[in-house]
């Protein structure tokens, strides 16, 4: 039996001018994650919120809040998006030399560390930091925006990391993919091996949540 399959809904494809009432309807619509962007417009061209707003929304929600750094210098932000009240903090591998001790930063800080890589970018980039994160996000688009279309080459990724990751004995860590996952492409990244199923537009762009929850997890199934 593979890992159990987890529904991140993306704040991203959710009405602004209301999320309060977004996050609790996602909630009450059964998503196991809360996934929250985080954009500088330097490490992607989008700007898109800080902190401040994860504490506005931690106090409207118990889903564990999922935040995907895509920001240089995440380790002079990670302190306040913890104390905001994120659960998960997900930092991207590219940034380069300072990932490792922002990684265990965030892990002293008491909460779960991801390691994020862009479709383009290999597995060796994080071969030496598996053992320390407590899942692994494949991006399935480039970052920067919601609603891009999937990109099926990073399926054959999600399997040479599966295959690693049970090479090592590490059966049970979560592989995370963000990006074009609707219930076409959910079944293809869950049959591959992963489990952490991260989807904006699918999500938040339906007009019945529940239902588009409902039909991608029946599509895994
Ligand atoms: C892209 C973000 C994603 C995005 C996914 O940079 O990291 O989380 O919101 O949105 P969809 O599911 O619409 O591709
Ligand atoms: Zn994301």
């Amino acid at each position: 039996m593979g890992l159990p399959l987890m529904l991140a809904p993306s704040l991203l494809s959710a009405d602004f001018s209301r999320l309060a009432e977004e996050v609790k309807e996602i909630e009450a619509a059964g998503a196991d994650w809360l996934h929250v962007d985080v954009m500088d417009g330097r490490f992607v061209p989008n700007i898109t919120l800080g902190p401040l707003v994860v504490d506005a929304i931690r106090k409207h929600t118990t889903l564990p809040l999922d935040v995907h750094l895509m920001i240089v210098e995440p380790e002079k932000y990670v302190e306040a998006f913890a104390k905001a009240g994120a659960d998960c903090i997900s930092v991207h591998a590219e940034i380069g030399d300072s990932i490792p001790e922002t990684i265990k930063l965030i892990k002293r800080l008491g909460k779960k560390a991801g390691v994020v890589i862009n479709p383009l970018s290999p597995i060796s980039i994080i071969d030496s930091l598996l053992e320390d994160v407590d899942f692994i996000l494949l991006m399935t688009v480039n970052p920067g925006f919601g609603g891009q279309t999937f990109i099926s080459d990073v399926l054959s990724k999600i399997k040479e990391l599966r295959s690693l990751l049970d090479a090592r004995g590490m059966h049970d860590k979560p592989i995370e993919v963000d990006g074009g996952i609707n219930s076409h492409t959910a079944p293809l990244a869950f049959e591959a091996g992963a489990n952490i199923l991260v989807a904006g537009n699918a999500v938040f762009g339906a007009e019945d949540r529940q239902a588009a929850m409902k039909a991608i997890r029946a599509t895994c199934e």
